[in-house]
């Protein structure tokens, strides 16, 4: 590796994985690792954020973990006061977090999609604000929050939460990289593919 990321320090959300193997958060943590970022992997679920420490550990890299539910205001802020405790700053924030629930608009209940909407988007908007402040201080840093392509298309797969919390990851996004780019801070969507 190249070690893009010497001396980064990269605040990984979703850092565990869904099921056995790996998943879009575990695998940005060990990659990120072995490019050289110091990764603060956090996850609601502590023992499969566990499995991802061990895996950089066992490789020489830096990860240090903490059980912290995204969609909950009240654990959001003192994730970032302990990335910070622990490494100083935060270059990256990777909000990888994102649930799939089906159901069309008839058969989604409120409950749901206000669940949906406080995981897969109201959780970005929350790190994105506690870890602004800090990356402006500090000169400079890189949001990255991945949606889907179903924000941009349909995918044959009644989501509607799905889609409509996608899509607004894009606002958030743009409204955020255009107001903090003269901040040597930039912020993009990753769109992967199912
Ligand atoms: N898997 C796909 O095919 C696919 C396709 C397009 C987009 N995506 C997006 O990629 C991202 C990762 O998906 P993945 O399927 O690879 O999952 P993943 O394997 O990366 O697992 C996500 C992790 O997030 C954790 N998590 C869930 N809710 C949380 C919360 N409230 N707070 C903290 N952690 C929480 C889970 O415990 C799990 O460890 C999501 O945003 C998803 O929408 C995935």
């Amino acid at each position: 590796m190249n070690e893009r990321l010497r001396n980064k320090v990269a605040l990984v959300t979703g850092a565990g994985a869904v099921g056995p193997g790996w998943g879009n958060g575990k695998a940005t943590a060990v990659l990120f690792a072995r490019e050289g970022a110091k990764i603060f992997g956090v996850d609601i679920n502590l023992s499969a954020v566990e499995e991802t420490r061990s895996i950089i550990q066992q490789e020489g890299g830096a990860c240090t973990v903490m059980k912290v539910d995204v969609s909950n205001p009240d654990e959001v802020k003192p994730m970032v006061n302990q990335c910070l405790k622990t490494y100083g700053r935060i270059d990256i924030l990777h909000n990888n977090v994102g649930i799939v629930v089906l159901g069309g608009p008839v058969e989604t209940s409120e409950e749901t999609w206000d669940r949906v909407m406080a995981i897969n988007l109201k959780s970005m908007f929350l790190t994105c604000k506690y870890t602004l402040p800090h990356m402006e201080r500090q000169g400079g840093g890189v949001i990255i929050n991945i949606a889907s392509v179903a924000a941009i298309r349909y995918t044959n797969i009644p989501y509607i939460t799905y889609y409509a919390s996608k899509a607004g990851i894009l606002g958030l996004t743009q409204g955020i990289a255009l107001q903090y780019a003269g901040k040597n801070i930039r912020a993009n969507c990753v769109f992967y593919l199912a």
